[in-house]
């Protein structure tokens, strides 16, 4: 592949989902391209850069390059104290949320408070959360809050990625990280050589397929954000659309959370900045 090649691909991959591969990165795009290349009917990487600069490649070809392209890495309660702060901090402000939302008059049908995982992958991220609210439900629900009374939307651009997230199906080596013994006791169900979300966190969920480089206000308004691990691969460009998007669907007081190595500074100054432990929380005044 030569360098005019090389770009016609990152080009393609940016302009399909925003990653930014840059020149150093040829490896990367080698080693995750290259056992998708029979699948897609090229020999070789230079046949696909050849098609893409001819503007010859279909649909089918452009979600198998996303799905290759896209970095799926997660695990359950990822990093740990996001994760607690949403259980100590975020949780008891939304069962209050809840409670208040169904003494009002115009009361409206469904869940009365809604969360986003936006980059999703196979699903951890949005079935952690699931488990801390059923946790809380049944320590703190008193009759009052219930498991309807929330909903979790996890989106991703990879179908790859979303169709495990769909199934909650899991391998012991993916229970294995992260997940605390006696929630997977509590929460999932072994199936031969799988484990199993259980219903009762599964009916929490909606998994849909999402590129976040899109406009995105009409997927609906939420009261927290989670979007960790997905800005950093994007230009700032992107990122001060995506935050403005985000501040526009939060309800007042709602809540961004993004990743540990992640910030809004010199991005976006309509979010108000809260520490919470070793938590950096963005909320909408
Ligand atoms: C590193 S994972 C983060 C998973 C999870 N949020 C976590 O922190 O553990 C990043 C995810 O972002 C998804 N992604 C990449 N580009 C995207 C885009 N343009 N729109 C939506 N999702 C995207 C990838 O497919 C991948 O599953």
């Amino acid at each position: 592949m030569n360098a005019a090649e090389y770009k016609a691909i990152t080009d393609y991959v940016f302009h399909s989902c925003g990653i930014v591969l840059g020149d150093d990165k040829e490896y990367l795009v080698k080693q995750r391209l290259a056992p998708v290349l029979p699948l897609l009917g090229y020999k070789d990487l230079s046949e696909l850069a050849q098609a893409l600069m001819r503007g010859a490649v279909s649909f089918v070809i452009r979600e198998k390059v996303v799905n290759a392209m896209t970095t799926n890495e997660t695990s359950w309660f990822r990093d740990g104290h996001p994760f607690d702060t949403f259980r100590d901090k975020i949780l008891p402000d939304l069962f209050a949320l809840v409670r208040d939302r169904k003494n009002r008059q115009w009361q409206r049908r469904g869940p009365k408070v809604s969360i986003w995982s936006v980059a999703a992958s196979t699903g951890q991220e949005a079935y952690s959360i699931g488990i801390l609210i059923a946790d809380a439900i049944r320590l703190k629900g008193m009759g009052t809050v219930l498991m309807e009374d929330f909903g979790i939307l996890g989106t991703d651009i990879s179908s790859d990625v979303l169709s495990k997230a769909m199934q909650g199906k899991y391998s012991i080596i993916d229970i294995g990280r992260g997940l605390p013994r006696a929630m997977c006791d509590r929460y999932f169900t072994l199936n031969g050589d799988s484990y199993y979300v259980n219903e009762e966190i599964r009916k929490l969920m909606d998994f849909k397929l999402l590129n976040i480089q899109e406009p995105f206000t009409q997927v609906g308004g939420f009261d927290v954000i989670f979007c960790r691990n997905l800005l950093i691969y994007f230009t700032n460009e992107a990122k001060k659309k995506i935050l403005s998007q985000f501040f526009q669907i939060l309800a007042p007081n709602g809540y961004l959370m993004l990743g540990s190595a992640e910030n809004i500074y010199s991005l976006n100054d309509d979010f108000k900045t809260e520490r919470y432990g070793a938590t950096t929380l963005y909320r909408k005044p």
